[in-house]
């Protein structure tokens, strides 16, 4: 057993996931849930995620070792505001949002004297959201990056390493400016350009076609994770703006360059281009 009493505050993909691996691992005792959706807390305990849920995070956390912030980025600095003034001395508090230097940052400066904030983001989802998207397989063999900030000390990373890898993951730690970066790249950019593919060709006027409906498995594949949460989504390009407006900056340069090659109708550029993105893909598949 690592701890007696966990706080997961948005039992939804991530926190529910979260507790189901640690409980299956057996590494947890208790487990307190807190959302601020009813139905989904209700639904949370139904499934036997939770063992107690409560709708209020102030007394949610009381007594807790271990709180696991898993709410939309913007929230998360706000939910630790509010719960800081009844986390028990001693209680480490992480999270798993995928930004992390503003929200590491942001939750250094609201811990209470004794109380250790790690930052943590799980490399593992789907475009599933709340309790009932949860199951405790999600983590395994996945990356969990921490972001020890100004609060984190050895006991309260090695307490959260150890959590992650009873879930399944296979933990890793960075500075958080240097994870935003590589995250605006391999994820936010992805998502940011999932979307706005699917906004062009939903929006595209084909002499009155409704062009959606001819979409088979490459435009599906590629565009499934544009059915994610647009808030999470929202959050996450307003947190990770610099990082992510560098990324879309990239992108547009390698779009442009694409586009010269067609529009000169340039065999061998096009040739090559494809080729090198194909070699790219196929390294990591
Ligand atoms: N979904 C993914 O693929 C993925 C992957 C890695 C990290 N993350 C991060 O994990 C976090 C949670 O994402 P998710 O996919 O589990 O979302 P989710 O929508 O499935 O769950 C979030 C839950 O938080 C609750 N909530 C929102 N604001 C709250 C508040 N102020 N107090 C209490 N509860 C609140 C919601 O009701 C919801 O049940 C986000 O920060 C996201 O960036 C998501």
């Amino acid at each position: 057993m690592i701890i007696k009493r966990l706080a997961v505050i948005g039992v939804g993909l991530i926190g529910g996931s979260f507790a189901m691996a640690l409980r299956r691992a057996g590494v947890v005792d208790r487990i307190i849930g807190v959302d601020t959706d009813a139905d989904n807390l209700a639904r949370s305990l139904s499934l036997g995620i939770v063992d107690e849920i409560s709708d209020d995070a102030l007394s949610g956390v009381s007594g807790a070792d271990v709180v696991f912030i898993s709410v939309p980025v913007c929230s998360i600095a706000a939910v630790v505001r509010n719960i800081s003034p009844s986390l028990p001395a001693g209680c480490i508090v992480t999270d798993g949002g995928s930004v992390k230097s503003a929200v590491v940052s942001q939750c250094d400066a609201l811990m209470p004297p004794g109380c250790r904030f790690v930052g943590g983001h799980p490399i593992a989802g789907t475009e599933h959201s709340g309790a009932a998207a949860a199951f405790p397989e999600l983590f395994a063999g996945k990356r969990c990056v921490l972001t020890p900030g100004l609060t984190a000390d050895r006991e309260s990373v090695e307490t959260v390493l150890r959590l992650w890898t009873a879930a399944g993951a296979v933990v890793c730690s960075m500075e958080s400016g240097h994870h935003d970066r590589i995250f605006a790249e391999i994820s936010h950019l992805p998502h940011a350009v999932a979307y706005t593919l699917v906004h062009a060709v939903g929006t595209a006027d084909v002499e009155g076609e409704n062009v959606l409906s001819y979409s088979a498995g490459g435009f599906r594949d590629f565009t499934r994770i544009a059915s994610s949460d647009p808030v999470m989504w929202r959050d996450i390009a307003l947190m990770n703006r610099d990082a992510l407006l560098a990324s879309i900056d990239g992108f547009s340069a390698s779009l442009a360059e694409l586009r010269r090659r067609i529009d000169n109708s340039d065999r061998a550029g096009l040739t090559e281009f494809f080729t090198t993105a194909k070699q790219f893909r196929d390294g990591i598949v």
